[in-house]
């Protein structure tokens, strides 16, 4: 398998947000992950984990790097190296600790810490330019979702990527690694139960793989919000989706394994 080969395949990212509260918790989901994967690694997906900032050399330092690589959950806006900006991590310390990937433009960010396009442009560039793969979140609603507002949303979302055009184009063109995930999270199904039909999930990721597509930008598509151990292997079924964002049920070693499972059916 060739690397072309390797990040075609689908993924399943964990986004453990501000879980556990204990390093010995952490330290424990960890290692009954790498357990579970032990003896598997032909068929699996890209298996990427996200841990709080506090957990992330722990988890680093733990995971199995060759089943499993680690994600952050957030970088500065700001540009600089480093500096006075308390309480930040910037995009050059999490390339220098070895850590590839970053989720950008979570609800979650964008609600609770008021992130809006400028702020995410920013993030994106410093990432861009410290060679992390982002994952860019989007999603619409449920006051959009219920007034049919969702493509307007997304595609206002997607938007922003217009400023990276060049750089996620010619990471097309080498046809490696992407530099870029998409991960399609409506905001009214996280963390509630709630997911969209499988029809509206397939359209929607038709729609995001079209508006890329106008764009020339190649990046997979995940789907995330209230993906869980039941409905994991009928998600890997829809044709456009390339993976799944976990929330909640990554917290568990036992389920997150399990979704694991169902997309390595997918991956054939
Ligand atoms: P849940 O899987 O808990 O709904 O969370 C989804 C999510 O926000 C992942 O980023």
């Amino acid at each position: 398998m060739n690397i072309n080969q390797q990040w075609q395949r689908p993924w399943v990212v964990a986004n453990w947000k501000m879980n556990p509260v204990t390093t010995t918790e952490t330290i424990h989901l960890i290692t009954e992950l790498n357990e579970k994967l032990l003896n598997q690694t032909e068929s699996l997906p890209n298996v990427v984990v996200a841990p709080s900032f506090i957990h992330l050399t722990t988890v680093k330092d733990l995971l199995n790097a060759s089943i499993m690589d680690i994600c952050a959950q957030n970088v500065c806006a700001q540009n600089a190296q480093k500096g006075a900006f308390t309480g930040e991590i910037s995009a050059s310390q999490l390339q220098n600790l070895g850590v590839s990937n970053v989720i950008i433009g979570h609800s979650e960010r964008r609600q609770y810490f008021l992130e809006n396009n400028d702020v995410l442009i920013e993030k994106i560039r410093h990432a861009f330019d410290n060679n992390l793969t982002v994952i860019f979140c989007i999603g619409e609603t449920k006051a959009q979702y219920e007034t049919q507002q969702t493509q307007a949303v997304l595609e206002s979302q997607l938007q922003i990527l217009e400023n990276f055009k060049q750089s996620l184009q010619n990471s097309l063109d080498e046809a490696v690694k992407p530099k870029l995930l998409i991960a399609y999270e409506p905001v009214w199904a996280i963390g509630t139960g709630l997911t969209p039909t499988f029809d509206e999930i397939a359209n929607v990721h038709h729609f995001i793989s079209e508006m890329l597509g106008t764009m020339q930008i190649y990046a997979p598509i995940l789907y995330g919000g209230s993906v869980n151990a039941e409905n994991a292997k009928d998600l890997a079924t829809i044709d456009l989706v390339d993976g799944v964002l976990v929330g909640g049920a990554s917290l568990q070693a036992t389920s997150f394994y399990q979704i694991i499972q169902d997309f390595c059916v997918k991956n054939g």
